[in-house]
């Protein structure tokens, strides 16, 4: 039988707290949507959480959930390598490697460094510095042509190119450049509902402005329904002019599937109560069978613990063989 190989696709998420639908919206559900495609690799990464300050037994519990989290969102575990990050010791060796071609220059510019540098003030480490560095290691490890990821990984998965290029450039042809897939205008930066000036981030401290996976129907309602919105009182998509309303057509279009405009059609004449209510109720209705399944799978202990103990042999496979391409260009003595 002819074999037929697929390129290579790898994502992942920190397990640092409460999966937000901007997370859903920018990555997992395209993740669902590619899987077939591509040969996947989906991570939680939690070496880089720990850039900042995490407690040990939540990181533990939050890994637990995210996988189960990819599952019941669709991932399928026959079709993709789920795996949690620090199974893999290859991800920390590469990045040691590829530190050697990196500047401080390129890490201390990147935007998110500066925020996260910012709000963690008291601390300031160099993981939280290499972390775009650690980033590359994981999508060159698999030789990934495409990363699924919300415009905010755009600055980050611009390094992981450069990376790529300039050690092909040293030592020869080794990595896939990778190819970023952001969606194009909507959803690929879901905004707060507070303050939609601002990405919807799991670390915002008003948690009005986002929503969890996990958030029950009530708090999904009346999060809604305290969405901020404008003066107007039309439901028309103009993102510049009109932003809380643009982005709440935004998440209506993505779970519903509708066009933007065929969502505007149906708020045609009626006021924002109405939109919002209807938000909130199609966003509930979609995220209820996900939680049902989440928390089945959450009691399924050993289910769960074979595809992530089966993921990383896995990926430790694929990236093996990566590593010890780029153990062998480099000049490490390998004892043959
Ligand atoms: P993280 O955990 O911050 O976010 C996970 C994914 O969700 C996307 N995202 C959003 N998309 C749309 N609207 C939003 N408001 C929104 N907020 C977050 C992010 O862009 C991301 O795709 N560094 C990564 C995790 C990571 C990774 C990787 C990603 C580690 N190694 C290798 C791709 C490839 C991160 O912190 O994602």
């Amino acid at each position: 039988m002819e074999e037929i190989h697929k390129s290579k696709l790898f994502s992942a998420i920190q397990p640092s707290g409460a999966v937000t639908i901007g997370n859903y919206i920018g990555a997992i559900k395209n993740w669902v949507r590619l899987q077939d495609e591509y040969e996947c690799f989906f991570a939680a990464a939690d070496l880089h959480a720990i850039t900042v300050k995490q407690e040990a037994a939540q990181l533990r519990k939050n890994t637990f959930d995210l996988m189960a989290l990819f599952v019941a969102c669709g991932v399928d575990p026959e079709k993709c390598v789920l795996f949690v990050q620090s199974h893999v010791s290859a991800h920390c060796e590469l990045t040691w490697v590829l530190n050697t071609i990196t500047y401080p220059g390129e890490l201390s510019r990147m935007t998110q460094f500066k925020d996260k540098s910012a709000r963690h003030a008291e601390n300031v480490n160099m993981g939280l510095m290499d972390y775009p560095v650690l980033m590359a290691a994981d999508i060159l490890l698999y030789q990934a042509a495409l990363v699924p990821v919300g415009a905010d990984q755009k600055q980050h998965l611009e390094l992981s190119r450069d990376l790529a290029m300039r050690f092909n450039n040293r030592y020869g042809e080794t990595f896939t450049v990778p190819e970023p897939y952001i969606l194009k205008d909507s959803g690929a930066r879901i905004m707060s509902l507070a303050d939609p000036s601002k990405k919807m981030s799991k670390s915002d401290e008003n948690p009005n402005g986002f929503i969890t996976m996990s958030d029950d129907r009530d708090t999904i309602l009346r999060k809604f329904k305290r969405a901020v919105t404008d003066s107007d009182s039309q439901v028309r998509y103009a993102p510049e002019e009109k932003p809380g309303v643009s982005n709440l057509l935004t998440i209506y279009h993505v779970f519903t599937g509708k066009s933007i405009a065929d969502c505007e059609k149906d708020f045609a004449g009626k006021g924002y109560g109405d939109f919002k209510l209807a938000v909130g109720e199609t966003v509930a209705d979609a995220l209820a069978p996900i939680q049902q399944e989440k928390a089945r799978l959450l009691k399924e202990k050993d289910y769960m613990n074979d595809i992530l103990k089966q993921g990383a042999e896995n990926a430790f496979r694929t990236a093996r063989r990566t590593l010890s391409k780029v153990y062998r260009k480099v000049g490490f003595y390998s004892g043959e």
